[in-house]
């Protein structure tokens, strides 16, 4: 098992990555407990394959469980289900000193660790990710949200965890097509600031994907490294954190047009959203043209989308994708700004960038999928 600090002052806490880590959720969790009882919020697909032993590991401490599952997917992350989830945790009676399990993917660790920030003001909550994405990024750094009407992520807070039980062995029942999405973020960590990590990327990552269990440890300990530094840094995105955002400028504005639906996964549109910023990187001259086609080889190699013209079904032109960019959180005075490269592993805020060329790179990249 490895263990990550995030420093972050009286709010830090450890990133414990390894296997076993739910069965040995009763033992790791019954120290941090004033009362011996937890309230697990969960989607239907992750209770029915693993709540059976979470609620085993728990009880076999003397911590007695209960547990809300909810709707797996995206449209998950709503006004309508994070007042379910708030009701549902005041019905639980449960406490500011208490705790709530977030045991699930992304979307149930970005909602219901913004339901434990409002409630009574902030309760403790504690992060099981069980996706890769949510290993390697979502569980840790306490950005907590949900979706708008009017955008991805626009409504939320930092929120930090007070652990984070990221067990690998769990991924075992993991969707190849889910793997590959948080393998999207995997990705962005080496290409945003460690190009070692992308050379090991690029010969260890279909071992990864089939399975390897050393291969996983290495790359969700790494991926947890470079975050918890960046975020004990910079907690608040005021500058160094905004380079995790590389590819998702494009990314929101794609999951927008696409409706947050199966047609395109986060983690996908972080894979073309990063692709696009390293073309973009390039024809702005901040960049080799080898670059982009390193990125691009990699991801195919992996069997990942790469290309809009690998997302199924209508997608807007051009100008309205670049309208639906202005809705992003990096919009500042209504200026863009992208997160670029001058190479692998060498990621820049840009905070000029001619709005012509993405224009231009947008049209490209769309009449390929005629
Ligand atoms: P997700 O939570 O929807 O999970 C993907 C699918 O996998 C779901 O159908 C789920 O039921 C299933 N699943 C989960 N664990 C499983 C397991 N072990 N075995 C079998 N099936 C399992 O999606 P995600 O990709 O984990 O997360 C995406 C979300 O994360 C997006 O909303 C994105 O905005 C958010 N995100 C947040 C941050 C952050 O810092 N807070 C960072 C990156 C992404
Ligand atoms: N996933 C971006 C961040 O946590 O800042």
């Amino acid at each position: 098992m490895n263990r990550v600090r995030v420093e972050l002052g009286t709010r830090s806490y450890d990133v414990l990555i390894g296997a076993g880590l739910v069965a040995g959720a009763g033992k790791a969790l019954a120290p941090m407990l004033r009362r011996k009882r937890v309230a697990i919020v969960t989607d239907e697909t992750v209770a029915t394959l693993h709540l059976p032993a979470l609620t085993h590991a728990l009880e076999a401490e003397g911590i007695a469980v209960n547990a809300l599952p909810l709707p797996p997917g995206e449209g998950t992350k709503s006004w309508a289900e994070l007042q379910r989830v708030t009701e549902w945790l005041l019905e639980q009676k449960i406490e500011r000193r208490d705790l709530v399990l977030a045991f699930g993917g992304g979307v149930i660790g970005d909602l219901v660790g913004f339901s434990a920030a409002i409630l009574r003001r902030g309760v403790r909550f504690v992060q099981l990710p069980t996706t890769l994405l949510a290993q390697v990024d979502s569980s840790v750094g306490g950005k907590t949200g949900i979706n708008s009407p009017n955008g991805k992520n626009l409504i939320g807070a930092f929120h930090q965890p007070s652990l984070v039980l990221a067990d690998i062995g769990i991924l075992e029942t993991l969707p190849d097509r889910d793997l590959l999405s948080g393998y999207g973020e995997v990705v962005k960590y080496g290409l945003l600031g460690d190009a070692g990590f992308f050379d090991w990327l690029e010969l260890n990552g279909p071992a990864l994907r089939v399975g390897d269990q050393a291969a996983r440890l290495h790359a969700v300990t790494r991926a947890v490294e470079m975050k918890a530094g960046i975020v004990s840094r910079d907690e608040t995105e005021e500058g160094e954190r905004a380079l995790l955002n590389l590819g998702h400028t494009f990314c929101h504005a794609l999951e927008k047009a696409t409706g947050y639906s199966g047609r395109l996964l986060h983690g996908e549109g972080v894979a073309i959203g990063c692709a696009l910023a390293f073309e973009l990187s390039s024809r702005l001259g901040l960049c080799s043209q080898e670059a982009p086609s390193r990125v691009r080889a990699h991801l195919r190699a992996m069997g990942m989308k790469v290309d809009l013209a690998d997302i199924p079904g209508d997608l807007l032109g051009a100008e309205a994708l670049i309208a639906l960019m202005a809705q992003d959180k990096k919009v500042i005075d209504g200026r863009l700004r992208f997160i670029l490269a001058r190479g692998v592993g060498e990621a820049f805020v840009a905070e000029d960038v001619p709005g012509d060329q993405v224009h231009r790179l947008l049209t490209d990249a769309l009449s390929l999928r005629k």
